[in-house]
């Protein structure tokens, strides 16, 4: 048994699988490019981050109603909480919906209608965290962030992904200031296929409390001495990064280094439905490939309760 995981960096629209995403085209009638199942499953072989940004947004474009954003919401928490997940924050891209007209309200209100029966059907707390696509204009966060706060929409954090090479955490420093002047929790995608600097940006710049992915901070040995000293969470997706070709093999995936250098890492799933495996899968990969051992893994659980936004009662549930 392994003991009780948070799981902190997952795409809520990264959890289609390809049958619920044949599903719901023909519950609307929604033409997609794909001519069945098996022609969708065979688009899976990825070259980088944005030949699965470019399946991953025409897929979630079968999200039209509430009930599809509580039906997919639903289905991740049973498959996490069979992964052993006890508390998972969860990352939806508002600008994906939004800009097919759908209301950040119908979003918001789907999912969370689900994440409130998660205590009671799967004893799982949740946290919801709005992205925003670094591609597209601040503006346009700026816009979607300052009408989910004027409607009393209820998220607890923002975080920012998408393409992320060209894009920088400095074009998102007023949007992350509005977000923590309303309270809001800040975390950001960096150092995935950016650089370093974007890591340094993240931090001094939009003053996040978790890096998302982060791998890349391994270039600039100054860069890790100050994430360790400051205890900055990394949220690592290892299926993520073979699959997205960030590293070439597993082999080569800097885990093990991450966790000898003593940096705060846990381990997510990132887009599940894409990347061959929920959570349990992730954790069987490192270990299959690394040959960690039980406290390693105990020590990967025990950081990602670590990274949580919880309080401390909560925490201490799951120590
Ligand atoms: N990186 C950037 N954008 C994303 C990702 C990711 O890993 N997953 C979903 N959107
Ligand atoms: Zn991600």
């Amino acid at each position: 048994m392994r003991p009780p995981v948070a799981e902190l960096h997952l795409h809520l629209e990264g959890t289609l699988e390809p049958a619920f995403i044949i599903e719901t085209a023909s519950k609307h009638g929604i033409e997609l490019p794909w001519r069945s199942l098996e022609h969708l499953e065979a688009q899976y072989d990825f070259t980088d981050l944005q030949s699965f940004l470019d399946l991953l947004y025409v897929n979630l474009e079968v999200l039209r109603d509430e009930d599809d954003f509580a039906e997919v919401t639903r289905r991740y928490l049973v498959r996490a909480a069979a992964a052993g997940v006890r508390h998972a924050e969860i990352f939806f891209d508002v600008q994906a919906h939004t800009r097919r007209g759908i209301p950040a309200e119908t979003v918001v209100r789907g999912i969370r209608s689900a994440l409130d029966r998660s205590v009671a059907d799967h004893g799982m707390t949740t946290k919801l965290i709005m992205s925003f696509w670094r591609d597209l204009p601040a503006e346009d966060a700026m816009g979607a962030l300052t009408h989910v706060l004027g409607a009393g929409l209820p998220i607890d954090g923002i975080g920012l992904d998408s393409a992320e090479v060209g894009y920088p955490p400095s074009l998102f420093v007023e949007v992350y200031r509005m977000a923590r002047d309303a309270g809001l929790h800040v975390v950001a995608h960096a150092g995935e296929e950016g650089p370093a600097e974007y890591v340094w940006e993240a931090l001094d710049l939009l003053h996040v409390e978790r890096v998302d992915h982060g791998i890349r901070s391994l270039e600039d040995p100054e860069l890790v001495e100050r994430l360790v000293r400051e205890r900055v969470p990394l949220t690592v997706c290892p299926l993520s990064n073979v699959r997205l070709r960030t590293v070439e093999t597993m082999a080569e995936h800097p885990l093990p280094r991450m966790l000898e250098l003593g940096l705060l890492v846990s381990l997510n799933s990132d887009d599940p439905a894409y990347f061959g495996g929920y959570l349990d899968a992730n954790f069987d990969a490192v270990v299959a490939e690394f040959g960690l051992d039980a406290r390693a893994v105990e020590q990967l659980a025990r950081n990602s309760i670590d990274s949580a936004f919880l309080e401390p009662d909560e925490r201490a549930r799951l120590h």
